[in-house]
């Protein structure tokens, strides 16, 4: 490889490559999946995993794979300073949320314009908004008798579940299902496809 041609290949690697925090609550499986995805790509870098619970399930996976992780307690995801600063300081150019249950503040929004992307394990509108997540989603699907159900990867803005919408695909459901089945089914499609819409999203901002 010629020297030019090197130092091309270094700069693209430095300034195209797309830093990626990822915000969670819970267990963090998609979290893992999205860490294993990306983890020998030289365009994302899962850079940081910031979780609102010191005792979420998703820390202890992101220590097994050797991403940096800070717990940003409940009242500073009011005014969203610190986890601006923290933002900065691993120059983070794209926030994924995975089962993160907190609004995100006003400043972060300004900050990061289509820039900030959740999955919702239903096909939105339906089955949205505040309090609607994990298997309360899936309990009320069943409950409502529908016939399919999918996931919803979206921008984030002021409302729960409402930003514009990049991507939805379905699952059937059965009349025998269960909302664990229901769940089984959704996270399937979750790992399948939300690294890819990732991909896609962070690949697309130039
Ligand atoms: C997923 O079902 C996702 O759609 C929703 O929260 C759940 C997180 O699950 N936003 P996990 O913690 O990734 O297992």
């Amino acid at each position: 490889m010629c020297f030019a041609r090197f130092i091309y290949l270094c700069a693209y690697f430095v300034f195209m490559r797309r830093y990626i925090a990822i915000l969670a609550s819970g267990s963090g499986s998609n979290a893992e999946n999205i860490i294993n995805y990306f983890e020998k790509n030289n365009q994302v870098k899962i850079a940081l995993l910031l979780s609102n619970k010191e005792n979420a399930g998703v820390l202890e996976r992101a220590r097994r794979l050797d991403v940096p992780s800070v717990v940003v307690p409940k009242n500073d995801w009011e005014t969203g300073e610190k986890v601006m600063t923290l933002l900065r300081q691993y120059q983070i150019d794209f926030i994924v949320l995975a089962g993160f249950l907190l609004q995100i503040p006003e400043i972060l929004l300004r900050a990061y314009p289509h820039k900030i992307i959740n999955i919702h394990p239903a096909l939105l509108p339906k089955f949205g908004g505040k309090g609607m997540y994990g298997n309360k989603v899936h309990e009320a699907v069943v409950a409502a008798n529908e016939k399919e159900s999918g996931i919803t990867v979206h921008y984030v803005n002021e409302h729960y579940d409402e930003g514009e919408i990049i991507f939805q695909t379905k699952c059937e459901i059965l009349p025998e299902d269960f909302p664990e089945d229901v769940a089984k089914k959704v996270h399937a499609l979750e790992y399948a496809y939300f690294p890819k819409i990732i991909e896609q999203v962070t690949g697309n901002d130039t």
